[in-house]
This record gives C-alpha cells, structure tokens and sequence, in this order.
C-alpha cells in the first residue's frame, strides 16, 4: 500500500516540477462573452498575467452579462501560479447582512415568501466580487487594478449590442424590473423590453468600477458607491449598515485537492458544495473499473455516485468559518467502500431508500471563465448574481445589479430555494455567513496534460464538471470537454436528467430496465474550458457549443 501511495507522489512531484518548469508561452482564454474574452486578451497584451486577465474578463462579464453575474454579486476563483505551483482558492461569496432574519423571508401567514427571498433588497448579500477584483491585484497581478479594469469601464460607457439571452432575460423579469426606478432606467429604454440591435451603455457602472480602480476595496465598500447602495436598500425596504459593507473580506482558502487514477484534482472547497461532492463521486468511482464495463452499468456506477454524494452535501455542508463539517469522514475511503456496498450491481437503488430530503433545479445563469497565460499562470472562475439579474435590484447612481444570493441560503427550513434545494441548519442565514454555494472552479492534472474546468447551472454545475473531467481523463480537447452530453441526478428528485444526445435508444432502455426514471430536458450548462497538453506545449480553449456568444482563443 505504501508503496503505491509513493508511486503516486512521485507521479505528481513529476507534473508539478513538469509544470513548473515549462511555460506555454502562449495564452487560452475561455468565457460566456467574446467581449469579455477580448478584454482578457487586451490585458494580457498591456503585460498583464492571467490574474490581471481573470480581473478583466470578470470585470467585463459584469458589464455586458448582468443577468448572470458581476460586481454586485460574487464568486470563487480558483488560482494556480506558476511561480511556486501554489494554487488558492479566493472565495469572494456573498455574506448575509448582520440584520438578516427569517422572518424577513415569512409571509404574514408564516409560509415562506418566495418574493423576498428572490427580489429587491433582502434578497441581496453583501456582494463580494468587487473585493476579488482588488485582492487578485493587489497579490496577484502585474499590472494596476485601473489598468485591467479599464476594457470593462470602457465597454460600460460607449455600450453594446446584447444578444438574445440578455434580451429574453429582460422580458421574463420585466414585472420585478418595473419596481425599481434604477433597473427600470437601465433595462427598459421608453419603459419597454428592447429589440434586437438595441445598445446598451451603463455609465453609472463605469463611474462604480473607476471608483474601485482608484481606490480598491474602498471605492466600493465605502465613499459613494457605499453610500448610494446604502441609500436603495433602505429605501427599498433593506437593511444594510455601512458594517456590513466595509467588514467585508474575500478569504484566501485550500482547495480541495484529490487522485483519481493518476489525475490530480484541485477544486472548490466549502463554501462551495462542488469539491466535496466531486471527491465523494471519485472516490465511489475508484472501485469500479468503468473501462470493462459495457455503457450502461459505467452510466449506473457514475449515477448511483450522484445520488449519494448530492444526499450528503446539502445535508452536511455550509460556511466553513461558521459550522463544523465532517469532511474526514465523508472524503475517507472508508466511507466511499461503504457507499458502494450499498450499489446492487444492475439495479437503481431508489433515493426513498437512502435517507434524509434534499432536492434541487438547476437554473441557467451565473458564469465560468478559464484562463492559462503564457507563463503557466491558471484561472478558474465561476461568478454568480444567482438567478437573472440578482434582485433586479440596482440602486440609483451605480449601475450595479445586486445578487439574489440570499436565496443560496436555506432560509425557511423545509421551503425549497430556487433550485428546489431544501437545507438545514450548517446552512442557516446568520449574520457575515456565506452561503452555500455549488459552483465548482476546477483543475485537473495529469503528467501528461492540464484542463481548467466549469460551467453554470445551479446544482448541476457539480455533474457537468464531473462528466467533464471523466471527458478529459479520456483524453477529450477542450471543444469535446465542452461539448459532451450531460446527463444528472441529485438525489431528490429521484430521476435522470439527460439532454437529447446524453444516451442512445439502447442504453436508455438498459437503465430503465435497471430502475432509472429518464427525463429528458433540454441542454444546459455554458462550459468553458482551456488546456494545456504539456507534450506538445499547446493550449487549447473552448466556449460551450450550446450557446453562440461564448468564445474560446489561444493566442
Ligand atoms: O452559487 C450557486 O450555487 C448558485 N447561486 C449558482 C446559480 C447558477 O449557477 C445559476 N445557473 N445557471
């Protein structure tokens, strides 16, 4: 045992030093927006490094993807420097305002108020993606923050033509926008849904992002942009203090970081649920030699891994700085061993059968990015306002769309969240706790090549990150990466999702003869992904072929 174990250090002393040593000398950049794509391109031509691009990209999504994400939510990023093969996971999630109650999201009648919990100001944590911003620069970055967020500032004043999603995103909120004069101004030009060819310019958003390039963390958690953000929320009915605001922190944390089969996995940690879940599915995974086994029994191992890792990481999991996790068990193999002796060999073990109640729905905003800089430097972000456009709320004056995130939080025990997710205690509001999240930032590793890995989508953000790194374990490039057929299962609802092309007609067959309920659903997800094949020294970089506004370019 000891011996193998010795093995596999060596084998990954081996990638790490390859790595350190080699430099692509070349960039990939993935991301959900071509504009945000090029801003990354443009920093890294003025000498920045990926952190510099991670700031633009981001910064820039913020601009022409407001449904999805940006400065008035937040994210993880996960970091790899090539210097010193260190790789830090920031986490820049929203915190729950120190006034927050359950109450606030009851109805008179004492049923749970889905209107508070999704909309207007109660419904927004402390965002944390403008202090990401500062901190990658101030540690991580070459060049000054008003440099890398310069595209984006840019981008906000002179406007652009937002495409179908935005547009349709705007329609389907239009009752919440309505409500607030500041969103009212910005989306609804003559007080209507725009059309196609529409530009869209946020001036205010361009003075909020200048405010935080002169003056960092400050020129958002304090000054003006405080002062008016502190202004809409109580006029809307929030409650926010300028403590709240200028007690925000980003925290630097570990990564988790896993072997499967010679791959290294490094991963969001708490307060994300992705990680946990991904090394709980592994480790179920290491049993089974997938590769002897027809399609359909590799499709039931990887399933029935679904099913026990998503009952256990609502159950268990929530902000590390606030509950205690039993993450040693949970990630033992010992555990993993008992899991699979719970797996019959040809038959779905129904979730009634496993017990306690978490079920979710996966949504379709948010947004993932991955950066690789010619000097090996990696960036995997996923950053959120929640569901589109975050509360609809964007207070007077600062351009700025404040998240839904509270939401994330179980916040009225027993009522279903967004995505239909039912938590308990570890993820109970309190005042300055994160909330949980499943957005799951990824490396993978092998001695031979590296990917950066994510995707969107609420709770299936962890499937579509575990079908990917199966695809590139498999030796998939980054366009197969993003393309390959997703397929989920969450426990509760006890069904598989799978999109048009995840199984053919005989493989459906054999898993319903198994017991599987198989539901179709359309596509999801917006996967973006670069490698790096240390081989040939090439990168490559792909946007998710489901959506056209993406882009994925090495240059
Ligand atoms: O942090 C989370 O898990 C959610 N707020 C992410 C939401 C999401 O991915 C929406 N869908 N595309």
């Amino acid at each position: 045992m000891k011996k193998i174990y010795l093995a596999a250090f060596v084998a990954f002393a081996f990638v790490l030093g390859a790595h350190a040593a080699q430099r692509p000398g070349h960039a990939a950049i993935a991301s959900a927006h071509k504009l945000a794509t090029q801003a990354g391109f443009e920093v890294l031509a003025e000498g920045g490094n990926a952190f510099d691009a991670a700031i633009a990209v981001a910064s820039t999504l913020s601009v022409v993807e407001p449904q999805s994400s940006g400065i008035g939510g937040g994210g993880f990023f996960l970091l790899h420097r090539a210097s010193d093969g260190r790789d830090v996971m920031l986490d820049a999630r929203e915190t729950a305002p120190a006034a927050v109650k359950e109450s606030q999201y009851l109805k008179s009648d004492g049923t749970p108020n889905r209107d508070t919990a999704l909309y207007g100001p109660l419904a927004a944590g402390i965002p944390g993606e403008p202090a990401a911003l500062a901190w990658l620069a101030a540690h991580y970055g070459k060049l000054p923050l008003a440099k890398s967020l310069a595209p984006a500032i840019r981008i906000a004043r002179e406007g652009f033509q937002p495409g179908k999603t935005f547009l349709e995103a705007i329609s389907s909120h239009r009752e919440q926008i309505v409500r607030y004069p500041g969103t009212k101004a910005l989306l609804l030009p003559g007080g209507e849904v725009p059309k196609a060819g529409w530009t869209f310019r946020n001036p205010d958003q361009a003075a909020t992002l200048e405010r935080i390039a002169a003056h960092g963390n400050d020129g958002f958690y304090k000054g003006k942009t405080a002062q008016l953000l502190l202004k809409a929320v109580k006029e809307t009915g929030g409650d926010w203090t300028a403590a709240d605001l200028a007690n925000y922190k980003v925290v630097e944390r570990e990564p988790l970081d896993f072997d499967y089969r010679g791959f290294k996995i490094v991963t969001a940690s708490p307060p994300s649920s992705g990680g946990v879940a991904l090394e709980e599915m592994f480790n179920v995974l290491s049993g089974y030699d997938l590769d002897k086994l027809d399609r359909p029994h590799q499709l039931h191992y990887i399933i029935e891994a679904m099913r026990r890792a998503f009952r256990d990481h609502n159950e268990y999991l929530g902000d590390p700085d606030f509950v205690k996790m039993p993450l040693d068990t949970l990630l033992s193999p010992q555990y993993a061993a008992g899991l699979r002796a719970s797996i019959l060999p040809d038959k779905a073990t129904p979730s009634s059968m496993l017990p306690s109640a978490v079920a979710h729905d996966p949504g379709m905003h948010t947004t993932h990015f991955s950066i690789i800089d010619a000097d090996g430097n990696m960036v995997a972000t996923t950053q959120t306002v929640n569901t589109h456009f975050g509360s609809c709320l964007v207070p007077p004056g600062t351009g700025v769309f404040l998240n839904n995130e509270m939401d994330d939080f179980a916040l009225v025990p027993g009522a279903p969240n967004a995505y239909g997710l039912l938590g308990n205690k570890a993820n109970a509001p309190a005042p300055g706790k994160r909330m949980l999240s499943s957005m799951t930032p990824t490396f993978v590793f092998s001695p031979d090549r590296v990917g950066v890995i994510g995707s969107p989508g609420g709770s299936t953000i962890i499937t579509q990150v575990f079908e990917g790194i199966m695809a590139f374990m498999h030796g998939a490039s980054a366009a197969q990466i993003a393309a390959t057929p997703r397929y989920h299962h969450q426990y509760l609802p006890d069904v598989v999702w799978a999109e048009p092309d995840a199984f053919d007609a005989d493989t459906t067959k054999a898993l319903q003869a198994m017991g599987y309920d198989i539901k179709p659903r359309g596509h999801w997800g917006f996967m973006n992904v670069a490698t790096w094949n240390l081989k040939t020294n090439t990168l490559d970089a792909a946007s998710d072929p489901r959506h056209a506004s993406g882009l994925g370019e090495v240059k």
